[in-house]
């Protein structure tokens, strides 16, 4: 694949996180298709869009047949369609980077073992599990079913012995991951890109803070020392190389006692990466079309300091965000419906302590409007 022959990526799923890469690569002159079984995919106005179902092959080929490279924007397309397509185009990232993080039980596995600290957990699939994984984790902890959650679906916290059982119950009993609270003190990600030759840029360290499991507000950089700074961009190499991953990907991460410890992989683009459209020299977007397209990387730093706030089922008045200076407000083209993500704002300010004052405004419009449940 040479660099040049790419003019056309295909991309799987055809969310915000498609219509963000579709306007990344237009200009670099890459034209994105996207491929969504939702007629109404937001990504529509940023690339055609083909609406058909996963596992059919025939619109599946034609849609490879069309494109130089695909790309997914989506984690839980089935593996078998990758399988697929991948018989026509190269498919960056990885199968594998996708297998590794779909099941939270093989995640949290492929964390240990390259080496990244992850909290205790075991699996619970049937009746006796219960038991050895209390024994195993403890009574606190978050009980979660295998794959498929995502904004903290398919989640309950366990306070106590005889609460866990029940909990699985509630998750109607789907194979789950029981891992111990972390009482984290703050919950950082890592950004980061890495192209097919094995070079790779990491975006400062970002600081998230979550309302009901759905992110509400990232902050970069966060605030935490240089030495876990330099841990997490560690800890976030790691994971690309040992996923030989090609494109962006994002670790999460809980900071307890002075300690990183990991939460779960993004193998994509990823919602607390939003402000690097507006906040850093290159976007977190950008970078993964680069990536994919077999283009050089580019700088990942910051001129100032930046944020990013969800607008969760609900969209203020414009105007009323623009009028805060250093604000950018990017719209998903979605009905507004509790708890779905309809965009974002993302702040930029010289100082910290101007990016805090800006927040404070931002995040009051944005609580008032947002309806999570
Ligand atoms: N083991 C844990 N200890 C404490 N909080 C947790 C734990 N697991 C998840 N959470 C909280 O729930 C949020 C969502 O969980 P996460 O595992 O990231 O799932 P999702 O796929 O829904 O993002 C986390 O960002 C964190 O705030
Ligand atoms: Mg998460």
């Amino acid at each position: 694949m040479s660099a040049a022959a790419v003019k056309r990526i295909g991309v799987l799923g055809g969310g915000q996180l498609g219509q963000m890469l579709g306007l990344a690569a237009m200009k670099l002159e890459i034209e994105c298709v996207f491929y969504d079984p939702a007629t109404d995919a937001p990504a529509r106005v940023a690339g055609r869009h083909i609406a058909a179902a996963w596992n059919d092959q025939v619109a599946l080929e034609r849609f490879a047949r069309e494109v130089d490279v695909i790309t997914f924007e989506f984690e839980n397309v089935p593996s078998e369609t990758l399988a697929f397509l991948g018989k026509f185009r190269p498919v960056w990232p990885r199968v594998r980077s996708l297998e590794l993080t779909c099941d939270r039980i093989r995640e949290k596995e492929f964390l240990r073992a390259s080496g990244v600290p992850v909290q205790p957990f075991a699996p619970i699939s049937n009746n006796a599990e219960l038991d050895l994984a209390l024994a195993a984790v403890g009574p606190h902890g978050v009980l979660k079913t295998r794959s498929l959650g995502y904004d903290g679906k398919g989640q309950r916290v366990v306070k106590a012995a005889h609460e866990l059982a029940p909990a699985w119950e509630a998750l109607h009993c789907a194979p789950c991951i029981y891992e111990a609270f972390v009482p984290f003190d703050r919950e950082v990600s890592v950004l980061a890109t890495r192209a097919a030759d094995g070079s790779a840029v990491v975006y400062p360290v970002i600081e998230n803070l979550h309302t009901h499991g759905i992110l509400f507000r990232s902050i970069a950089p966060a605030l935490i020392s240089t030495e876990l700074a330099q841990a997490a961009e560690h800890y976030a190499r790691r994971v690309l190389e040992a996923l030989d991953h090609v494109g962006t990907l994002a670790l999460e991460m809980f900071v307890a006692d002075n300690t990183l410890i990991a939460n779960e992989i993004a193998p994509r683009v990823h919602n607390s990466g939003h402000w690097t459209i507006d906040g850093a020299r290159t976007s977190q977007f950008e970078n993964h079309i680069r990536a994919v397209a077999g283009l050089p990387l580019a700088d990942a730093g910051m001129n100032e300091f930046a944020a990013m706030v969800n607008l969760v089922g609900g969209i203020p008045e414009t105007s009323e965000i623009l009028g805060i200076e250093g604000t950018f407000v990017h719209l998903y083209g979605k009905a507004p419906r509790a708890g779905r993500k309809v965009g974002h704002i993302n702040v930029v300010a010289p100082t910290r302590a101007t990016l805090l004052e800006r927040l404070v405004e931002v995040e009051r419009i944005a609580r008032r409007v947002n309806r999570l449940a």
